[in-house]
Parts: C-alpha cells; structure tokens; sequence
C-alpha cells in the first residue's frame, strides 16, 4: 500500500475502529472462532465487535491457526485490515539457542546476527511478523532475574549484539516473508532496578543514562528496529509508559525515531498502582501524551479515548500513532499479503531444519566460559566418568523465555556425552535442593570405578527470567555439599553449571578441578558440553557480567566510576579508602575473563604515536602467539580510560576489540586505530564531545589485564 492510501484508510476509520488499532489483546482470545471474546477477554470487557477492530495480538500460534485467526479476522474487520501477530522469540523460536546473556559471551556479532537469522525463518513460517527482541538493558545486578535476557554490564556489547539481532530479524527487507519485525526494549534502563527487585525503581542521573543506558536502544533503531517496547520502571520519577522526556524529547526529537512505541504488558494501567494516575482514564491519557501507540495486554485506551479525543490534540495524537500502527502494516506486507505466504508444509520444512542445529551447537560452544581448569580438561576419550547432579540428564536447559521450544528435541548432558562413545556411569539427582544421605552413599557406590567425576549443578530455569529475582545467588546448599562429598573420594571433579546469571561461587570454585559455566545453552547444549570436555571445541566465551565474590559486592562490574579515594592508589592508607573491609573490591571473575586450552602470551606492542589530533588517527598492535597445542578464538580487548573529563569517568570502557583464530606456535598481529571520535561523552551538559589531556589504554585478555600506554589528545 501506498503512503496515500494509508491516510486515505485512516480517513475512514470510527474513532472506536482507530483505538483497536492502538489495542493488544492476546492471541489465545481468538482461538474459538466464536465471535465473542471469552474467558479472560471477557474481563477486559472487548466487545464482540471490538475483537475485529483490535489491531495487534501476542502469543503462541502455528501456521494452521494463523491461517485460520486471520482468515476469520479478515472477514469480520470493516476494511480488512490484517491483524499483525507478535511473540517473544527471544533466543531462537523452535531451535533455541543459548540464553542472551550466554550469545554475549562469545563476543561474536556474527554469530549471534546468525541465531537471530534462523529464530527470524522459523517464527515467520509458524505466522509471526513481530519479535520481541533483542533486549538491551545494560545489567549490573545478577540478582536480577531478566539478566538471562540481556548482554550483560558494557554499553558496547550491549549496542553491537542488539543491533546484530536485528539486522538478523529483519534482513533488510521486512516484505520478505521470512523475517520479523524487530521490537527492542525495555526503553529505558530497566535493567538498573534497585536492589535487583524485578518492576522496581530505577533512579539514573541524565549523562550515565546517556553514556551508559541509552546507546543500545539507539543503535538497535540505527539498525533498522521498527518497534520499542517502554520499559516498566520509573526514571526520574515518572514512570517509562508516562515519560514525555524519554518518549518524546529522545526518542522522536533527538533520536528522530518514526516507528511503533508499544506499552509493556499491562504498562499503562500500572500508572494507577504506580501512583501517577487516578483511573484509567488518567492512565490512557498520560499515556498517549507521552508517545505509547499499542497499549498492551489492558484497555484504558477503549474507556478513555472516546472522550479524550473530544480534545482535537488528542484526537491528532491518535491518528498518528493508528497512522504508524498501519505503516508497520505495510512495511512486512500484510496488506498485499496477510498470511505472508505461510503454510504448514513450508513451516515443517522450516522448523529445526537443514544446518539449525549445527548453528545451535556452535552458539552454544562460543557462549560457554571455562572458568578453572586445573590441568584436567580437556578429557581423553578412555577415562571411566561418572556424571551426577540435578543436570545429568535434564532436558530443562533451554532456559527462560524459550516458549516454543521442545525439551524433546533438546540434547541433554548424557546423550552429548554418550554421543561421544565414552565409558559413562550416570546417577542423576533430581532435585535441586535435596539430597538424601542414602542418594550420596549410592552415589559414592557407583562412582567408585570412575576416574573422573562430572558434576552437573545449576540452578532451576524459575530461578531467573521475569520475576525470577532472587537475594542469594549461592548454588542451593545441597548441591555445595554434593560436591564436598564428592571431594572425598579423591577424584577429580569437573563442575558443569548450568543457570541464568553469575553465581556466588566461591565454595565451587575452591574444590573443584575444573569449572565450566554452561549458563542455559539450548537445544543443542548437551553436544556442545561434550565438544569442550573432549577437546573438540576449544572454549573461547569471554564473560560479559562479572561473577561477585559476594552478594554483599552488588553491583560489582568493571566499568565503574573513579572515586576520589580509590583503593589501589592509596597503598599505605589502611582505611579511609572506597573499599570493603571483609572481602576484595574485585569480583571474583571480571568482564572479559575466560580461560581456553590454549595459553595466548601478549608482546611487542607497538603505537605509532602518543599525541593525537582532531583529524586524526592513531594505531597500536600487539602480536598474539598460541603457545598451546589447540587452534584457538582469542578475543583481544580494548579499553580506555579519559583521566580528565568534565565529569568523572569510568576506570575503564571498553571502545573495541577482536577476536582472532591462531594455530599453535602462530604469532597473530592485532591492531587497532582511535580517532577522537572515540574519546567522546556526554558531559553534564548534554553536550557529547571530548576533552584534551591524557586518555590511558589498555590491550589485554580481559578487563582486569593487560598493557597500558598513554595518549594525549591535542588541538
Ligand atoms: C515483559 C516483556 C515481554 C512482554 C510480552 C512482559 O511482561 O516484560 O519483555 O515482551 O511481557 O510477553
């Protein structure tokens, strides 16, 4: 359709067929083909005519019931306009992939643009045109359940890997029937609630929103993202779904952003219990002010706008959002076509086909991050293992916000592990936080024969994803003492860790020889568990969040701000120093860190000067060399310090990196250039610029390493 026609269309459009436009309701109300809505739609008070005006739905559908809900649909709307069908396909849609925060840690744009590609083919087939997806709220609490869904604590990783995910969606080119619209979210920093607390406050001053926060959600609308999905916390006070300045001044102003703002579920009547609304009517209305098109999943635009729009500059707000609701219409399609050419056949030739699986396992081996390794791993293929604990032979490693994966197509531990023909004795335990004194003797009887103890522990998939936060972040207690029991016997004893965010691992990592964190890994997990432990892949994940020592630590991550009394310089002062008295300032595994089979030594650094000018750039290499006996991906890190700004400045921030294959005994240069565009900020003043002096950079294996020189920026 042309631009015209959709104007011409919302010309003739009733008020009430408008609202329907701005209204989502779940997929599920129209599974009957009864014309009333039922069950929960009756609470919603959708009149029978009103179903047919709704313009959006979310939730679980396959091609037949798209077919046939839209079909239906068609027939019953006034101008037969598509209805456009939403889900949150967040890490693969029948192939899942591992968990967000797990892509992340192969620091691999690629690779995860790939997974996005193939969740993309696959839920479009099923009758879907929207993801949501990718979140890219930066995230400095493990408490935090929906860490699981991000790309963990840097603003880089966060804004490359979102935008990575969206030009996978959406391919560039939306009319092509298999890709999805990519909605981003959760606008703004919801990522930053206090305490962890799922729904709870964020309070963030404007220039850390904008140098930290804000980049991700910009550069995904850079890459072509055509929905954003406000967040469910305040900022500044004011709740996201309300927030003129977010909506409207950054997102449409400053960012000049002309696609769909979505409510989150629920979002707009939450002004009520939020305290910013007396009624509904209060709520649609600071909503719609504020920038929020789609109400989703409650109905205040229904009450309210019929008397609201008596207002002509509500009226006006209302047809450009409906305006826009029709254009994203348009740009997947649907007019021309609103079944998007699907059929069953083409969706069972879809769903987990052709090379998914291969891609799911590669995904997974880049996303797993060997912690220890005391010289046991990787195993030879002749030694007896016995593998024990609640993961053994689970299928439930797919993870949070997997709904329409199948735990019956998943690769579980044991099957990777016998699919390498290896002597396996396996005991499982299958509960997370109990075990018997009786399960440990027969557990201590069976491994007897075996050289090498597998221990697969983790955490439960409700421990984390939405509303899955919690105050400890220990491994349950029963699952501590397996391990010292284990201990016992005198064997080496590999843990493999299979959970959604960075644990507490202190007691683990002492007694164990060795530590895999495994986080959910997906359909494919279980093959890409045994690839590392036998050496078939060469594990390569880098983490993106840091592992606390302590919850106590919270939030610990690597790119904090200077303080005037930092630890490390002030040596001889005992106390009066930003520290903790009990443990280490450091957590125990930092941003960055992971080990591999091979040994990478750093050397002859190189810079081809160390002043820099406006115009331009400069150069720094460093040679990598393999000194291990396996190929590797090593992954050479950046970072940058402004030791005078306006404002205080992190102590480090990531600004590139690489990542290299080198062969043992191969030397590998890696080079990098900075130009005074990457020294920029944005001051207290919202001006975004940067400041001459001295910048300190750092080229190192992760964010606690490395060789640093120093650079200064001139006139
Ligand atoms: C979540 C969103 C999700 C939406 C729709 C909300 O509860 O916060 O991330 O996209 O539900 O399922």
């Amino acid at each position: 359709m042309k631009k015209e026609d959709i104007k011409e269309l919302l010309s003739k459009m009733t008020l009430e067929e408008k609202i329907g436009q701005l209204t989502q309701i779940r997929t599920s109300y129209y599974y009957n083909s009864n014309t009333s809505a039922t069950g929960t739609a009756s609470k919603l008070k959708i009149t029978k005519d009103q179903k047919w005006m709704i313009g959006t739905v979310l939730g679980k559908l396959d091609a037949e019931m798209m077919s046939k809900i839209q079909k239906e649909y068609l027939s019953n709307n006034r101008f037969g306009i598509p209805l456009l069908f939403m889900q949150d396909i967040i890490h693969g849609f029948k192939t899942i992939f591992p968990i967000p925060l797990a892509l992340s840690c192969s620091w691999d744009e690629e690779l995860i643009e790939k997974t996005a590609r193939v969740a993309a083919k696959e839920g479009s087939s099923s009758g879907y045109q929207v993801t949501f997806s990718p979140m890219v709220d930066v995230v400095r609490d493990p408490r935090w359940g929906r860490v699981i869904e991000s790309f963990g604590e840097d603003t880089l990783l966060n804004s490359l890997f979102g935008a990575a995910m969206v030009r996978g969606y959406q391919n560039n080119d939306l009319k092509n029937p298999d890709t999805l619209i990519s909605c981003v979210k959760h606008f703004a920093a919801y990522g930053a609630a206090e305490g962890g607390r799922d729904y709870n406050t964020v309070d963030i001053s404007e220039c850390r929103l904008r140098n930290e926060y804000f980049p991700p959600y910009y550069e995904a609308i850079k890459a072509g993202a055509k929905l954003i999905m406000s967040s469910f916390n305040v900022l500044n006070g004011i709740p996201a779904t309300a927030n003129t300045w977010l909506l409207r001044k950054i997102l449409r102003e400053e960012w000049k952003y002309e696609g769909v703002v979505i409510s989150d579920w629920g979002g707009v009547k939450e002004l009520i219990p939020h305290g910013t609304a007396e009624n509904s009517i209060d709520a649609a209305k600071l909503s719609l002010k504020a920038g929020i098109d789609i109400e989703m999943a409650t109905t205040a635009y229904f009450e309210a706008l019929p008397k609201l729009c008596k207002d002509k500059n509500i009226e006006k707000l209302l047809d450009d959002a409906v305006e826009r609701v029709l254009l994203l219409k348009n740009e997947c399609g649907l007019f021309e076509d609103p079944y998007r050419g699907i059929s069953s056949e083409k969706e069972k030739q879809t769903l987990l086909c052709g090379d998914f699986r291969k891609i799911a396992r590669e995904a997974s081996c880049k996303s797993m991050v060997l912690l220890k390794n005391s010289k046991v791993l990787p195993l030879s293929e002749n030694k007896n293992i016995a593998l024990i604990g609640p993961y053994a032979n689970n299928p439930s490693i797919l993870g949070p916000w997997s709904l329409d994966g199948d735990i019956n197509d998943v690769i579980t531990i044991e099957q990777g592990l016998r699919n390498k023909n290896i002597n396996l004795q396996s005991v499982e335990t299958t509960s997370f936080n109990e075990i018997s004194r009786e399960k440990v003797d027969e557990i201590i009887e069976k491994t007897q024969s075996a050289d090498i103890i597998v221990l697969a522990l983790g955490e439960e998939e409700e421990k984390s994803g939405e509303a899955g936060s919690v105050s400890n972040i220990t491994l349950p207690p029963a699952q501590i003492k397996l391990l010292s029991y284990m201990k016992k016997l005198n064997k080496p004893i590999i843990v493999i860790l299979i959970n959604g965010r960075p644990l507490d691992l202190t007691n683990i990592i002492e007694e164990a020889d060795a530590v895999l964190e495994c986080w959910f890994p997906g359909t494919e997990g279980g093959n890409a568990i045994a690839d590392i432990l036998y050496g078939a892949y060469n594990p390569s994940g880098r983490l993106t969040m840091s592992f606390p020592r302590a919850v106590g630590q919270i939030p610990v991550y690597y790119n904090s701000l200077a303080t005037g009394r930092p630890k490390e310089l002030l040596k001889i002062e005992k106390r009066y120093k930003s520290q903790y008295l009990d443990i280490p300032n450091e957590p125990l595994f930092p941003f960055g860190y992971g080990l591999g089979y091979s040994q990478f030594k750093y050397d002859n650094f190189k810079i081809s000067k160390n002043e820099l000018s406006r115009k331009e750039k400069i150069s720094c290499s460093i040679d990598v060399t393999n000194n291990g006996k396996y190929t590797g991906i090593e992954t050479v890190q950046l970072y940058m310090r402004d030791k005078v700004a306006d404002i205080s400045r992190p102590v480090k921030q990531l600004i590139k990196y690489k990542q290299i294959i080198i062969n043992p005994s191969e030397t590998k240069t890696v080079e990098f250039t900075v130009n005074e565009k990457d020294l920029r900020y944005w001051n207290g003043e919202n001006q975004y610029k940067s400041d001459e002096g001295l910048f300190e950079f750092t080229i190192g294996k992760d964010s606690s390493d490395g060789i640093s020189f120093e650079v200064r920026l001139v006139s």
